[in-house]
């Protein structure tokens, strides 16, 4: 059987990642380089310094794969690039980097949707069998995707206001947690309990939308009156009940949808897809359909990373989706 070893580059954030990838299912080779340090003191990323670091790091990165794998160029059948979507100037970085690779060595250039990537990655835990549905949970996104077939994407519901993620790490900068918070009030909420019984958005309506703009101020509302009256909260108790009311609709919306979308897999992808509560209760959630397999993004491979780049990049190659030198980043691409 033929090997399609694809060299994929992720930069549309925070993490500068380089990875080789074999037939989009196994990792030879990655090479991550983090910012998030830089960004701590700002309590979020600032885009201009993000691309600086990009600039600084991808070169390193790109040395590393090879070296790790002992592969050279001549093995490569194609590169792999996220155009989008991110930040402008970082999405460029790791574009110019891919774009030039391909150029020099006359590989096909792949284009790669961020989004589809955080899917992709569950490629690292099952093969995916389609139609499937995927709660995509990350920092900039919060997704009900329907997946009639391969990269057939289609949004069945969205977040009307903030992302799941976002609105992890701004509760958790209410709790003096840095920037991203998502981990740190996991293990926070795994030692308190749901006491606070913050409203979940949106439960009863019928559709696949979420909102959580509103439990944020919920939350934010709650400690500024304790401060003010001197009262002491349980951090780990604040941390719980936030996170049990995501849980909650995440979890409702998602089961309403697999009532009415008959699929193979529910896949679980995105950042806060390495929420410890949320694992846990998708594997609860998934005894009521057993024609269902649940699929996690691998731990690992939940947060930004060219693994999972290299794993959309190689369905794409297959379905002979190329770029060319004129590929532009797209900040706001959609599915
Ligand atoms: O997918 P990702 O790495 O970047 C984007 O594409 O946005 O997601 C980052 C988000 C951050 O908001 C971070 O706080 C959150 O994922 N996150 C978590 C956990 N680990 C990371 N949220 C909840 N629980 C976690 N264990
Ligand atoms: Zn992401």
């Amino acid at each position: 059987e033929e090997e399609t070893i694809i060299l994929a580059f992720e930069s549309s954030c925070d993490e500068t990642s380089v990875a080789l990838v074999k037939n989009g299912a196994e990792v030879l080779a990655q090479s991550t380089a983090t910012q998030i340090k830089s960004h701590q003191r700002f309590g979020g990323v600032v885009p201009e310094v993000a691309s600086r670091h990009h600039i600084e790091q991808i070169i390193g990165c790109l040395d590393d794969v090879f070296q790790a794998s002992g592969l050279s160029y001549a093995d490569l059948s194609a590169v792999a690039v996220t155009y989008g979507p991110g930040l402008v100037g970082a999405l460029l970085v790791g574009l110019s980097a891919a774009k030039a690779v391909a150029f020099a060595h006359n590989l096909p250039l792949v284009p790669v949707n961020h989004m589809a990537g955080h899917i992709y990655a569950a490629r690292y835990t099952a093969p995916l069998q389609f139609p499937a549905l995927a709660l995509l949970v990350s920092g900039g996104h919060t997704e009900l995707v329907y997946l009639e077939k391969e990269n057939d994407f289609k949004i069945i519901g969205e977040t009307r206001d903030d992302a799941c993620g976002e609105a992890f790490d701004k509760i958790g900068r209410v709790l003096g947690i840095n920037y991203p918070a998502g981990k740190a009030v996991d293990e926070l909420a795994r030692r308190g309990k749901d006491t606070f019984h913050f409203p979940r958005a949106m439960e009863k309506e019928d559709n696949y939308d979420f909102s959580f703009s509103g439990l944020k101020s919920a939350f934010i509302n709650t400690v500024h009156h304790a401060d003010q009256v001197h009262e002491e909260l349980s951090s780990a108790d604040l941390a719980a009940s936030f996170q049990q009311s995501v849980i909650d609709v995440l979890a409702q919306k998602t089961v309403r949808a697999l009532h009415n979308y008959p699929v193979n897999q529910l896949i679980l992808a995105g950042g806060v897809a390495a929420n410890s509560g949320l694992r846990a209760r998708l594997n609860e959630e998934i005894a009521a359909f057993p024609q269902v397999d649940l699929v996690k993004a691998p731990l690992q491979y939940c947060g930004d990373n060219a693994a999972m780049i290299g794993a959309a990049g190689y369905v794409a190659f297959k379905h002979a989706t190329f770029g060319d030198l004129s590929l532009n980043a797209d900040p706001s691409l959609e599915f």
